[in-house]
């Protein structure tokens, strides 16, 4: 059996994209991938206390403590060297990372959004704001999308997407649970699973 993908999960808060991943782990079904690394953009993240009940080292690396964007990116892109990681996972990141970065990782950084893009994306589109903006719309139906991450604000390659029913007296609250129990945490981890298999594929 060749070896697992080495996947590094990007996070910022609660970490429930998180938790979908390791609880798919867990449960067998992301064969092709292995969860090496977390690494928050800030300390207080619960996700780091998930990463922490499951075992996997959890940094965070904070970009205002940092003061740069350049060494923001620099601790990160030493944390993935030093864990020889594969295939990075945006989980709820909420910081940018820049066009130079994103570059070195083609068609190797995932991102999990709360709507059908090109519905409700782009810069400040994102957690909450997205849900309001689809309630304020009326749309009937909205979604989460994984995809390729590049130097536009989610704009890389779409790979997968699952759409959620809006329904009447809905909140944002409310629908952002929904999207995230009917969609994101079922696409994450089967796009987690795909991407890892291409990678060991590619190894062949
Ligand atoms: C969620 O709204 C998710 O759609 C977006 O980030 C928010 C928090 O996710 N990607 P998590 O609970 O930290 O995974």
């Amino acid at each position: 059996m060749l070896s697992p993908a080495r996947i590094a999960v990007l996070v910022s808060g609660g970490g429930t994209n998180l938790q979908a991943l390791l609880d798919a782990q867990a449960a067998g079904r992301l064969p092709s991938g292995e969860i090496v690394l977390v690494v928050a953009s800030n300390p207080g993240a619960y996700a780091l206390e998930r990463a922490k009940k499951a075992g996997v080292p959890g940094f965070a690396v904070s970009r205002r403590e940092l003061g740069s964007q350049e060494a923001f990116e620099e601790d990160i892109s030493a944390l993935l060297r030093q864990y020889q990681v594969d295939l990075i996972i945006l989980a709820g990141f909420l910081s940018i990372l820049s066009a130079d970065f994103t570059a070195k990782w083609p068609r190797r950084i995932l991102n999990i959004h709360p709507s059908l893009i090109p519905a409700f994306c782009g810069k400040g589109m994102y957690g909450l704001k997205v849900h309001e903006a689809a309630l304020a719309k009326g749309v009937k139906v909205t979604g989460a999308t994984v995809h390729f991450v590049n130097e536009i604000p989610d704009g890389g390659e779409i790979l997968l997407q699952k759409a959620v029913d809006i329904l009447p007296g809905d909140t944002a609250e409310v629908l952002q649970r929904r999207v995230m129990e009917q969609a994101e945490w079922i696409l994450l981890p089967q796009a987690a699973e795909l991407v890892s298999a291409e990678i060991v594929k590619g190894r062949t």
